[in-house]
């Protein structure tokens, strides 16, 4: 059964260092509407420690998710009455965070009587898109964030084939490590990309990972290690020194990601469209190169604005809305007592094998 009515969905995502909420609306013809979408980044929790660090972003995400959601409803001009449903980032992620996120869903489920749709933040990831971009499946995706870096074959909602996968550091983690290294600060991915502007990108030879290597898996680590003895080869880096650093890691991080997305391309006969998400996929750079490389084939690109490839409620509640939309399909929405007991997932693949990229009964545990 086709969905008949509007839906109106709250969403809520607290799996790393974002505490987010959003109502969004999914119209019966399939129209995305973003009704609000409040963030509160954490950067300056942990700025002094150089990274994420788990407790303080679940201390966090306790004292700031409250205030969050209400600002996200009043935003959108509704009350929780109005909801048909309320979805949470339920894993994979920092397990603390997810918990708080998680526990406040259920807890407005009971209140208000709504539906609660455990949300893999992957897969608000992989539909992003669709609220702002004609994406029509099937087409591939290409998911570059801090903790992923994926290639995947997006034929519906639930319907994931991973194609490629980082082999060790994600891009988003390298484009952090890099801004450490060059004394940016965080956020690290924005920084480097603020840096890299006037820098030359081709004054270092940074290397080209895997290039001889089939398949369509990515590698980082080469990369890390070549920025670091590059920056320690210079003895008193100068401004200039930064930014052609910054600008030659930066073109060589985008020039890896869409040689790998070519080889994805040359397996998929029925997709036109790439679709780039995850909050590496806010940098211009690697849109730019991306852009060159969908040109060449005569594909489209399809990049969603920035606040929504970085972490947002908004992404969390259109796949609970898109998952309702198909809830005639078995599988596709779990029913309440589930929900209800779902526990939070630190791990928890996207295209899982075994139940077909399904939202999955939560039975295999964490590491499945
Ligand atoms: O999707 P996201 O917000 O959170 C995760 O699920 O990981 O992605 C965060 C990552 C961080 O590593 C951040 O440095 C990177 O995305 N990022 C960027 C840019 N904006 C965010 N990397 C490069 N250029 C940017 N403009
Ligand atoms: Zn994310």
């Amino acid at each position: 059964m086709a969905q008949t009515k509007d839906l109106l969905v709250l969403g809520i995502e607290t799996s790393c260092d974002d505490t987010a909420a959003a109502v969004v609306r999914r119209r019966a013809n399939g129209a995305c509407q973003i009704l609000s979408n409040e963030v509160w980044a954490q950067h300056d929790d942990h700025a002094a420690f150089g990274g994420v660090v788990p407790e303080i972003a679940a201390r966090s995400h306790v004292e700031r998710i409250d205030g969050t959601i209400e600002r996200a409803v009043a935003k959108a001009g509704v009350s929780f009455a109005d909801l048909d449903a309320v979805a949470a980032t339920a894993g994979p992620g920092l397990v603390g965070g997810v918990m708080v996120g998680l526990t406040t869903a259920k807890a407005i489920a009971l209140a208000h009587d709504l539906i609660l749709v455990p949300v893999n933040h992957l897969e608000g990831h992989a539909l992003s898109a669709r609220m702002t971009e004609p994406a029509a499946f099937p087409y591939l995706l290409l998911l570059i964030s801090g903790g992923h870096t994926q290639l995947i074959l997006v034929s519906g909602v639930g319907k994931y084939q991973r194609l490629g996968t980082t082999i060790d550091d994600a891009a988003g983690e390298c484009f952090d490590k890099t801004a450490k290294l060059l004394g940016l600060g965080a956020p690290g991915g924005p920084r480097v990309e603020s840096a890299a502007v006037g820098g030359r990108p081709d004054r270092f030879d940074l290397p080209r990972p895997l290039l001889k290597h089939d398949g369509c898996d990515f590698s980082f680590s080469g990369m890390k290690t070549a920025v670091r003895e590059a920056a320690q080869s210079l003895e008193h880096p100068t401004g200039q020194d930064v930014a052609d650093l910054a600008a030659s890691f930066q073109f060589a991080a985008a020039r890896h990601l869409a040689q790998r997305t070519e080889k994805a391309m040359a397996l998929m006969p029925d997709a036109r469209q790439l679709v780039v998400a995850g909050g590496v996929a806010a940098n211009c750079a690697v849109k730019k190169m991306l852009q060159q490389l969908c040109a060449a084939y005569s594909w489209e690109l399809l990049a969603p604005p920035p606040k929504y490839c970085t972490d947002n409620g908004a992404m969390i509640a259109w796949a609970g809305a898109e998952r309702l939309a198909e809830s005639a399909t078995e599988g596709m929405v779990m029913d309440r007592a589930e929900a209800m007991a779902m526990a939070p997932r630190a791990r928890w693949p996207l295209a899982d094998p075994d139940d077909g990229g399904r939202l999955g009964s939560g039975r295999k545990g964490p590491k499945a």
